[in-house]
């Protein structure tokens, strides 16, 4: 599919692809095993700009736009899903300063985590506080010049290794629209805690933790865009902008899966004949590469439509992430089934895919809330199908 992408995305591709195999192939494993932040991965991702994609001009990065960004998570996930999640949360984390930030916060954080000496992450879970946004508890309430914070966030991906953290608390909690507010918290800021670390099914070498916050006293210049009570909607905008990341970590594991079983199939014989000549393996090969290339194509659609602002950008962006991490789920499982008995053991590489797809259904909104978004948009749109009205009888006429 390279047809659809520009010679300065097959450049990143192409040195994504450099790091997915020279770095994190023969090294993934360990680190899923033993579930450790692999630092040698992230220094290579820096050392090849990576981290410097999505990041503008001024501010140090490369300038390009979440289609190339896609395209890098795409790639460094097909040879670790966690890997790919390492480097996208840093976007995920940033796209708030990038969306909403001043100019001095711009100034302060971007230039950072464009060359990965500054590690990010986005803090907006509760415990009670999943989907439902809205209903978070942590609060952030005005002192002096400045706010104290206090509550605990989950499931903060990257937490605890981030120097920063994008983090959404509750201002004024009198308020519908205009609750929630944003703040940049920085790890030495008094009342920061790294709480407990989970132990996870997959992504395992990216650290997910709770944060607490102890009367994490904050100046008014932490607080982003210099404004209170925009937080949900930064936390919308941002998420219109990372979630086709979550769909190309989606397609990039998948797509690993998928070359690994074809090459299984290939080599694995059963009664006197590789199992790719059997007719069922061909079946299932095909229709994961026809998923996936459907996916990868629902993804760079929707990022393009969020570098363009075009209007439909949260509907694409909610659609591939759905899409592209369902058929992530399939795919990865039907590799295993590939693999048979040896796809269920730890020592192939197979089931390590299929944990990692896993989590992509989940995180950054679930599926059924990607759906939901989905049809509410629908919804909005249906005026431009007006010209149909004529043709549909009321039910008064039918009488
Ligand atoms: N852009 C801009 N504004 C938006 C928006 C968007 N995409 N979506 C909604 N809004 C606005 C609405 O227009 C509305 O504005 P008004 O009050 O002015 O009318 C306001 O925000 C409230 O919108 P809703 O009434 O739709 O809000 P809701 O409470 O019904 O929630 C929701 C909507 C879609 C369910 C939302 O809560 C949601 O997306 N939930 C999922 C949360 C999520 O994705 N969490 C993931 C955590 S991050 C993570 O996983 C990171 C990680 O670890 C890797």
């Amino acid at each position: 599919m390279d047809h659809l992408l520009s010679d300065t995305a097959l450049e990143w591709r192409d040195r994504a692809r450099d790091v997915g195999r020279n770095v994190i192939l023969p090294n993934a494993w360990k680190y899923d095993r033993l579930q450790q932040y692999p630092w040698e991965i992230k220094q290579a991702m820096a050392e090849a700009g990576l981290m410097s994609v999505w990041i503008p001009k001024e501010y140090g990065g490369a300038g390009d736009g979440v289609l190339e960004l896609c395209v890098v998570v795409e790639e460094l996930s097909r040879y670790c899903g966690g890997a790919g999640v390492l480097f996208a949360v840093n976007a995920l984390g940033s796209f708030p300063i990038l969306l909403a930030g001043t100019d001095e916060q711009k100034q302060k954080y971007l230039p950072g985590i464009a060359t990965g000496q500054t590690l990010i992450a986005f803090a907006l879970s509760e415990k009670g506080a999943g989907s439902d946004v809205g209903g978070m508890a942590c609060r952030a309430e005005k002192d002096g010049d400045g706010y104290v914070l206090n509550g605990v966030k989950k499931w903060n991906t990257n937490g605890p290794t981030a120097d920063v953290n994008t983090v959404f608390a509750v201002t004024d909690p009198e308020s519908r629209s205009r609750r929630i507010s944003a703040f940049l918290l920085e790890k030495d800021f008094p009342g920061y805690k790294i709480g407990y670390i989970e132990d996870k099914m997959g992504i395992r070498c990216v650290p997910v933790g709770e944060l607490e916050l102890n009367d994490c006293r904050v100046p008014e210049s932490a607080l982003l865009g210099g404004k209170a009570g925009l937080g949900f909607k930064q936390a919308m905008l941002t998420l219109d902008h990372a979630r086709p990341g979550v769909a190309a970590q989606a397609v990039g594991c998948a797509q690993g899966a998928l070359d690994f079983a074809l090459v299984y199939a290939t080599r694995r014989e059963q009664f006197g004949r590789p199992i790719s000549s059997f007719q069922m393996i061909q079946q299932k090969l095909a229709d994961m590469a026809i998923k996936v290339s459907s996916a990868r194509a629902l993804v760079y659609a929707a990022a393009m439509a969020v570098d363009r602002g075009d209007p439909s950008m949260t509907k694409y962006a909610a659609m591939c992430k759905c899409y592209g991490t369902d058929i992530a789920m399939e795919v990865t499982t039907d590799a295993v089934q590939i693999f048979g008995g040896y796809g269920y053991m730890r020592d192939y590489p197979v089931e390590k895919y299929m944990r990692d797809a896993k989590i992509t259904q989940i995180y950054e909104g679930t599926n059924q809330i990607q759906r939901l978004v989905i049809a509410r948009n629908m919804i909005k749109e249906a005026t431009q199908f007006d010209y149909l009205t004529g043709y549909i009888p009321v039910p008064e006429e039918l009488r």
